[in-house]
């Protein structure tokens, strides 16, 4: 801290509400940059868990602030059921604790039945993605003609207007290039005021906010969602999410300098998972790959599908440091590992008899790549218990250094549980 980002280093799920939650309990200011409801942040506290969608994880802290930052798409009625959610559990999540951006743009219902629509008719082709509007939503912000704000919603009759603009498009679409049912303009209006209202006393220039938190000396961490691998620009394109999941992307969409960021932590599991389709060259199709899914219980928060699960891939790790300038690495789930007998970790790639160092940007070249392994020894003892990092076995430790060299990054943190204080600080 100060001003930490907490990003995944993977393909999301790596754990990141897990350590935004563990480091938020110091924050004062917890801020979502970019995604929506596609991101499913599961916390557990006690006997609670609890699934963030649309705020910060920092909402479960008492004095930390939740901001919705201009970056995120936001889908309103998944956020305002998450409020309610939180509310009835007793959490103080109303007016002057969470703030939203009278920037972000809204996630409407034609963008998730598009969104819905698209995937359905480009069959084996499907990005698998999460059918929450997200690419769309994104599609109307970046095209700059149907976009939707929250500062319009909150202006009833240019969102009218805008609404009804937009409806016009999105129904020829639906039923004339997919074959769906068209949506009610009236009825999305009608519904989308009553929002509005809702949310007017949440919004804010949340830019100004944060800096003026960083300016007074507040700790504040930004909450990454999806993971580097997903990034538009740096993922496996095109099976990525539409934002820019890496950390440049937790400066534009907080409005906030790079100058200002001191740290940026990337979240990284033990091994790896995916959900979604797209190319994974270190993934397991074997009773393996079954095995960690068991052990690791990995099926989706958001749409409870199962995932896709591998070897740690080292090539993913240096290429993760790289785009995000990453200062350090929390290693997750290493409890999970911990029955597995022989551990493989991929060092690089061979490609038509060659080392390949670097990830392929180009998916094609990345096809033809196989990975290159090194076989370590598994710890076989229980680590759910070690709070030091003395406390882990010596084999777990060596796992962790192989990591952090063929990584280029440091290690700080180690998860070794769900619970808050299944962690453990490496320098302590
Ligand atoms: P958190 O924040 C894992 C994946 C989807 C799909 C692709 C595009 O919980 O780590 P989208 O709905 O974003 O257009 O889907 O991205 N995806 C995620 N995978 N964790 C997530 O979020 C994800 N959000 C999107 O499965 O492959
Ligand atoms: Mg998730």
């Amino acid at each position: 801290m100060p001003a930490t980002i907490v990003l995944g280093a993977q393909w999301g799920d790596e754990g990141k509400a897990k350590i935004v939650d563990f480091l938020g309990a110091d924050a004062e200011v917890v801020v979502r940059f970019q995604g929506g409801a596609n991101a499913g942040h599961t916390v557990k506290v006690d006997d609670q868990t609890y699934i963030f969608h649309a705020l910060p994880v920092g909402g479960i802290n008492p004095n930390t602030l939740c901001v919705v930052g201009n970056g995120v798409v936001l889908d309103l009625e998944s956020f305002f059921a998450e409020l309610d959610d939180l509310t009835e559990r007793g959490l103080d999540v109303g007016e002057g604790r969470v703030f939203v951006s009278n920037c972000a743009h809204v996630v409407m219902p034609y963008h998730k039945a598009l969104d819905q629509a698209a995937e359905a008719s480009k069959g084996s082709g499907a990005i698998g993605t999460t059918g929450r509007g997200i690419g769309p939503a994104y599609r109307d912000k970046i095209d700059r003609t149907h976009g939707i704000r929250v500062m319009d919603l909150l202006d009833t009759e240019r969102f009218r207007d805008r609404l009804r603009g937009a409806i016009a498009e999105k129904n020829q679409l639906l039923t004339q290039i997919y074959d769906a049912e068209p949506l009610d303009a009236e009825q999305i209006i009608r519904d989308y005021l009553v929002f509005a209202e809702r949310l007017r006393p949440l919004v804010t220039d949340t830019s100004v906010l944060l800096n003026e938190a960083l300016d007074e000396g507040k700790r504040v961490l930004f909450e990454g969602a999806q993971g580097t691998l997903l990034d538009v620009d740096h993922g496996t394109y095109p099976y990525v999410t539409s934002s820019n999941t890496t950390a440049g992307g937790a400066c534009s969409g907080a409005g906030v300098g790079p100058t200002r960021i001191d740290e940026i932590i990337g979240v990284t599991k033990a091994y790896m998972t995916r959900v979604g389709n797209g190319p994974f060259p270190t993934e397991l199709l074997d009773d393996e790959g079954e095995r960690i899914r068991e052990l690791g219980q990995e099926y989706g928060a958001t749409t409870g599908r199962a995932r896709r699960c591998g070897w740690f891939d080292a090539t993913i790790a240096r290429m993760s440091s790289r785009v995000n300038g990453l200062t350090n690495l929390a290693l997750t789930r290493m409890d999970i590992l911990d029955t597995v007998e022989t551990l493989k970790l991929c060092t690089a790639y061979r490609l038509d008899g060659e080392v390949l160092e670097e990830f392929p940007a180009d998916p094609r070249v990345l096809d033809k790549c196989t990975p290159i392994y090194e076989e370590v020894e598994g710890w076989c003892a229980p680590t759910t218990e070690a709070r030091h990092y003395d406390d882990l076995p010596d084999k777990a430790k060596a796992y962790v250094a192989r990591i952090e060299d063929l990584s280029r990054t440091k290690v700080s943190l180690i998860s070794v549980g769900a619970q808050r204080d299944a962690t453990i600080r490496v320098d302590e």
